[in-house]
Parts: structure tokens; C-alpha cells; sequence
């Protein structure tokens, strides 16, 4: 399905990132896997290559989305290698909770320079190539941007700020044949809340209030996620663009409780 397709991205050495890696490469498509973690995007390119029907082998760029230069780097590095990008999968982000009477300055910078300054800046420099190869572009946002929800708050402004962004990208981009789209997942088992400094006993906690409010009765997998996003990505939603689309067991249609 992504034959020859450039598929850019980023977070891709963790959780949903790593997935999607995966599942694109079965797809045969040429990747660039950026992250911090240099030994688990390593791992994630070892298991695409092992997948991938021809061995593609991914190009891996370490770049933190909080520094301009790594961005940059991200696609010189990519165009240098592949000459052209097809498919961006704007996918690191961090979470982390806190409400408006703790959340200090600096968290607040932190959450959205990952979550949203470096995706941007990182779009912005992609669009030209996805403009010659009239690509398309995956947001991974949350239902954090489409409901309200207390005590993650600079998180779900930046979520709230990332479907906007999608949004009117998609405007912006539309005449010139360019798709952008977002997921937004409910609550997902990965490592996401363990690195905003959960432990083992809040998690278990968290997980089992989350399947009360998922009408589905359960959290979701990093592979829902993915399947969603490789839809998105290919030519099967040529006609969507400006999508925000939940991942999340049917929370987005239910009352908060
Ligand atoms: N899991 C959920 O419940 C859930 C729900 C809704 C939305 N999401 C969204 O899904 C996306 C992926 O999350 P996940 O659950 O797969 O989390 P994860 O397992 O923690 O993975 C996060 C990825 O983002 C990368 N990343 C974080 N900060 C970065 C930075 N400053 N520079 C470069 N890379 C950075 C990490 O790279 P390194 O490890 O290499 O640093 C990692 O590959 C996020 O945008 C998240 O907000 C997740």
C-alpha cells in the first residue's frame, strides 16, 4: 500500500510511534524514525527491517523537537537520503498532569514546546516536499483536544491547539492537494504516563477509572491507534481532510464523569 512512499516519524522510538513504524514498513514503505532514545529506535528499526517484505532498512535520526537545529536536521537528513517525503506522521508529544494553580511557566513551555512549537516548526518545513509529492500529513492529538478534562491542563491546551493547527492546515493546504489530518486517542496502554512520573500502583489506578468512562469497557492498544493512522495516511481517505478522529472506545460521545 506505501510502496515507495517516504513515511516520516517522529516519537517513533516508543509506544504508538514504534507501532505505526512497524506497521508501515509490512507495508513496504521507506521510513525516516526520529526520537531521543538511540538504542530503542535502533530496536524499532531492527524489527522494521525484519518485517518490511523487501528489508527496507529506516533512516534513524536522533533529534530532540525541542531544538530547532535537530528539527532542521530531521529534513535535510531525509531529503538528502530518500530526495523526496510522501507521509508525515507528526507523532512525539509528551504528557504530563497539573492544573491552573500548579502548573508552573516552565512545565507549561515544556508541554507545548514539545507538543506543539517543534511539530509546527517541523510541518513547516516539510510542506514544500509534501507539496512536490502531494502527501499527507497524520497529527497525533488526544481526546484531551476535543473534551475538557481537569488537572492536565497545559496538555489539553496543547492537544486543543494541535486540532486547530490540523485543522486549518487542511484549509490551507487542500487547493494544492496536500490531506491533514489527526487522531485523537482516548486512553492507551503505553509508557506515556510512566514517563510523566506515574508509578506502577497510580497507573493500575488510572487504567481501571479510564475503563468506567471508555463506553467500550477498556483502554486501547497502540495497534488501534496505528490502524486509524494508516488509514488516514492512504489512499483509501483521499477524500478526508481536516479530520479529528477519535481512538478512544467511544469516550468522546459520552457525559464526562
Ligand atoms: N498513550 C496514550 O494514552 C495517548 C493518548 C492520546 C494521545 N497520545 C499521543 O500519542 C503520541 C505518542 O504517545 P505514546 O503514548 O506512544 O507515548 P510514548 O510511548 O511515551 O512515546 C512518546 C514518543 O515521543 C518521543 N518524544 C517525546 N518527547 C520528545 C522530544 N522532546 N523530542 C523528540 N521526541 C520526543 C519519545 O521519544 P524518546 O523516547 O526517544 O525520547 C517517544 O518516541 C503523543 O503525542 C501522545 O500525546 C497518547
Amino acid at each position: 500500500m506505501f510502496s515507495n512512499k517516504v513515511v516520516l516519524i517522529t516519537g517513533a522510538s516508543s509506544g504508538i510511534g514504534a507501532d505505526t513504524a512497524e506497521e508501515f514498513a509490512k507495508h513496504e514503505a521507506k521510513l525516516v524514525l526520529t526520537g531521543r532514545n538511540e538504542e530503542n529506535l535502533l530496536k524499532v528499526a531492527e524489527r522494521c527491517t525484519e518485517v518490511s517484505p523487501k528489508s527496507l532498512r529506516p533512516l534513524c535520526i536522533i533529534a530532540d523537537m525541542n531544538k530547532e537545529t535537530d528539527i532542521e536536521n530531521i529534513i535535510k537528513k531525509t531529503i538528502d537520503h530518500y530526495k523526496k517525503l510522501d507521509i508525515l506522521i507528526n507523532n512525539a508529544g509528551i504528557f504530563e498532569s497539573g492544573s491552573i494553580e500548579n502548573t508552573s511557566l516552565a512545565q507549561y513551555d515544556k508541554i507545548m514546546n514539545t507538543n506543539v512549537r517543534g511539530l509546527y516548526y517541523l510541518t513547516m518545513l516539510a510542506v514544500p516536499f509534501l507539496l512536490e509529492t502531494k502527501g499527507n500529513i497524520v497529527n497525533l492529538s488526544s481526546i484531551a483536544g476535543l473534551r475538557s478534562f481537569p488537572n492536565i491542563l497545559a496538555y489539553c491546551i496543547s492537544k486543543a491547539s494541535l486540532d486547530q493547527f490540523t485543522r486549518c492546515v487542511a484549509l490551507e493546504l487542500a487547493p494544492k492537494g496536500v490531506r491533514v489530518n489527526a487522531v485523537n486517542p482516548g486512553l492507551i496502554k503505553t509508557n506515556i504516563h510512566f514517563r510523566s512520573g506515574m508509578n506502577e500502583q497510580e497507573y493500575e489506578v488510572f487504567v481501571e477509572k479510564a475503563k468506567q468512562v471508555h463506553p467500550i469497557g477498556r483502554v486501547g492498544e497502540a495497534r488501534e491507534v496505528t490502524s486509524a493512522i494508516i488509514f488516514l495516511a492512504s489512499d483509501g481517505a483521499s477524500n478526508i481532510t481536516g479530520a479529528t478522529l477519535p481512538v478512544d472506545g467511544g469516550r468522546h460521545a459520552s457525559c464526562p464523569r
